[in-house]
């Protein structure tokens, strides 16, 4: 196995004025994985340690104990970076709480700056060939910081909290930097698939960039996306609960309550948890039973108490448990529990055995390991879990007793189930979950993670399908012969863009297109789906043959007028949908209608863009009725729907020229359905270029545009200096 360097926020440790290790999951399951020798960790050592002579001893204890690199941040940065826009930004917006989400712009600078500071360490402590995997939202950003000083480096990411749909997700100000960083990324892990689900259609929304099932393609990358919900350290649980310390806490909770049914929380005291609504259930529960004979317990561990939101549940949470415990209380008898202290491990098993029910009611979740270490610990009377719809777990957990958060009356309905429930029905409902949070553990959770990184279709930048296209290797099939290039434009030449007209050559587009106009022993063809006054208006400066309308019309270099190459066509069919076509521009707003001498064509870019496709297929299918007996042929390209006459292809085009010309040698290339008519056709004297994914009948393959011209540059280099 290649070396992997594990990134995160904190590092699994506790530095006081001793170093421990902390019990986390995570911790195990990675470094359990294949016992692998080269396993390193980099993140936070938590705090702001000021004297340099206590960085070095941290950092030489955390090296040789544990192979561990951490990083120090002042202050500053732990305020801003972390307290600021990881926690009091990205962690509400992330959890589906807008209104607790704030905003500073020197938060983000911060985020900038330690994502960077993480990047130079990982960088300075690994080497081309390792894995990295970067763990949750604090490090967003450091896939893409990687990848532009790696780009061939193996890099994971995990989200462990949800992904928000994108209606939360774009009130982030920072929102598509963000998303630029994760697909630095060669894999992104999510919980579920609903948090892939909003991934994927934010990423669509906010960055325009479209996505197979389960891959991402940007220009220069494609980033995989799956499904990875994480188990426990189920082990650590199993053997945990055979100690003595184990042992003695189970016998002074037993005792402390004798004669009562214990229900039990767990949790870090974080507004996303829903303590506050699981206390008004309780309380509502003890109203309307009256019941003395159920302890409440809840582990309520500090968490992020420097921000403010955090303060304020804290105070909500005492004066709710104060006013319940003022009403129920009897002598020697409190209902409820209140634990603001991490427990011992011991005691938390001890606690998971022995509850007969526990709650764990989250308004939103990313997963949730409490309720799987509740039912891992299950393993004497079984007990009952009440869990939130809402918690990532659900999707796995579904014999839970599983409600909505929000509802008080549910919560305090299903308790009294869950409590009065027989033993046959609690054992039915727990067995399988149970023996599902043991066998798909924290260390299949990893192993899968990797795996599927490790197996994931290595990405070169020219696949080998390609390389017959190099300059080096086309050439001789060209040179010193009677040769023509047939170039399609727009997604091949040039990329495409939202509104046909901004696609006017500039830049690169232009610098290509001249290079190709000085070519004396070649000729040069733009074969494209534009109207003829377009093609006029970009190209009748340069010395190249234009074809329009996908082959309808042509107008050769020298000649003052295009001429219609199939003049029988029949086009009466045009007035029959113009109407119809006009309909659906207006109801679908951004989109509008195109009309040339032999199409019709419908762009729909601009529109919202899972409308416009869904506006699309109804349309095709509505054309595909009305239009069957007719000469016409509908295709749906990209963000296009084009009803064309039969009768203009851009393969009788060519094979016209080829005829006429008498070339020897052909090149054609272009990037959708409507090029495929040249690529099909059967002639040694052609060579065809796909550029883009998809299906092709073509020869080769070029990725994008940007390296299509890249090739072309090459090739005609070498062609103009005879090489
Ligand atoms: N936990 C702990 N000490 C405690 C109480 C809880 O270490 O006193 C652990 C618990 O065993 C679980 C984790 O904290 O593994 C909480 O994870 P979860 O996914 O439930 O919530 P998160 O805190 O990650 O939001
Ligand atoms: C959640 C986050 C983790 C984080 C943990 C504790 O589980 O997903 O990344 O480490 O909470 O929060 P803290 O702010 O104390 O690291």
């Amino acid at each position: 196995m290649k070396p992997l360097t594990v990134v995160s926020n904190r590092l699994p440790v506790t530095v006081g004025e001793t170093i421990e290790k902390s019990s986390g999951g995570m911790v195990a399951a990675l470094e359990g994985l294949g016992e692998n020798a080269d396993f390193q960790w980099i993140g936070w050592a938590g705090g702001a340690v000021k004297d340099p002579d206590r960085k070095k001893e941290i950092a030489s204890e955390l090296k040789e104990r544990f192979n561990y690199t951490p990083i120090f941040l002042s202050r500053k940065d732990a305020d801003d970076y972390y307290t600021g826009f990881s926690n009091s930004s990205l962690w509400p917006l992330l959890h589906y709480m807008p209104t607790k989400a704030r905003y500073e712009e020197r938060w983000f600078d911060a985020y900038r700056r330690v994502n960077r500071l993480f990047a130079d360490t990982v960088l300075e402590k690994t080497g081309e060939d390792d894995i990295v995997w970067i763990q949750d939202y604090h490090l967003m950003l450091l896939p893409a910081m990687l990848r532009e000083k790696r780009p061939k480096m193996t890099i994971g990411y995990f989200l462990h909290t949800p992904f928000p749909s994108y209606e939360i997700f774009r009130c982030h100000p920072d929102r598509e930097e963000l998303l630029e960083g994760l697909l630095g990324a060669d894999l992104i892990g999510f919980h579920t698939f609903g948090y892939l689900r909003h991934f994927r259609s934010t990423v669509l929304r906010l960055l325009g960039i479209e996505s197979e099932f389960n891959v991402i393609h940007t220009d220069t990358h494609q980033t995989a996306i799956g499904v990875f919900p994480i188990g426990i350290n189920a082990e650590k649980f199993l053997e945990g609960m055979k100690t003595e310390a184990y042992r003695e806490a189970k016998n002074t909770l037993q005792r402390a309550n004798t004669g009562k049914k214990v229900v039990l929380s767990v949790e870090r005291l974080d507004y996303t948890k829903g303590v506050p609504r699981r206390l008004d259930a309780i309380e509502r529960f003890l109203n309307e039973t009256g019941r003395t004979d159920v302890s409440f317990i809840f582990v309520c561990v500090p968490s992020r108490e420097s921000v403010p939101e955090y303060q304020e549940l804290r105070r909500s949470v005492e004066l709710k448990v104060s006013r319940i415990n003022g009403k129920h209380s009897a002598l020697g008898e409190i209902p409820v529990h209140f634990i603001h202290r991490q427990v011992a491990f011991e005691e938390l098993c001890a606690l998971y055995c022995l509850a007969d029910v526990a709650t764990v009611t989250p308004l939103m979740d990313g997963m949730n390991l409490v309720a799987k270490e509740y039912l891992l610990c299950q393993q004497e009377e079984p007990g009952a879990l009440v869990l939130s719809e809402f918690a990532g777990a659900a999707q796995e957990l579904n014999n839970a007793y599983v409600v909505n958060p929000y509802n008080v009356k549910e919560i305090s309905n299903a308790l009294q189930l869950a409590l009065d429930a027989s033993e046959k029905e609690k054992r039915q409902r727990l067995e399988p979950m149970k023996q599902r949070v043991a066998k798909y553990d924290a260390r299949f959770w990893a192993q899968s993670f990797l795996d599927s990184l490790s197996d994931l279709p290595r990405e070169t930048p020219e696949p080998t399908e390609i390389r017959p296209l190099s300059a080096e290797g086309l050439h001789p099939s060209l040179a010193g012969k009677n040769a023509a290039l047939f170039l399609d434009y727009d997604g091949t030449l040039a990329e495409l863009k939202k509104r046909p007209v901004d696609a006017a050559p500039v830049g690169e587009v232009e610098e290509i297109l001249s290079l190709l106009d000085r070519q004396e022993d070649l000729d040069v063809y733009l074969v494209g789906g534009r109207a003829r006054r377009d093609m006029d208006r970009w190209f009748s400066k340069y010395r190249f043959h234009l074809v329009a309308e996908h082959g309808y019309c042509v107008k050769e270099k020298d000649a003052e007028d295009w001429v219609v190459l199939t003049p029988e066509a029949d086009l009466s069919w045009k007035d029959q949908i113009l109407d119809f076509l006009e309909l659906y521009a207006g109801m679908t707003p951004g989109s509008f209608l195109e009309e040339k001498t032999a199409s019709v064509v419908w762009h729909y870019a601009g529109a919202d863009p899972e409308f416009g496709a869904w506006k699309a297929q109804q349309l095709v299918s509505s054309l595909q009725e009305m239009l069957s007996n007719l000469p016409v042929q509908i295709h749906h390209g990209k963000k296009i729907v084009e009803i064309a006459s039969v009768h203009a292809n851009k393969g009788a085009a060519v094979s016209y020229f080829m005829t006429k010309y008498r070339y020897e040698a052909v090149l054609c290339a272009g990037d959708d359905e409507t090029d495929e008519a040249m690529f099909r056709l059967s002639d040694d004297r052609l060579r065809s270029a796909k550029v883009g994914a998809g299906e092709t009948a073509a020869a080769f393959r070029c990725p994008s545009p940007k390296a299509f011209r890249a090739f072309l540059h090459a090739l005609l280099t070498s062609y103009s200096t005879g090489g």
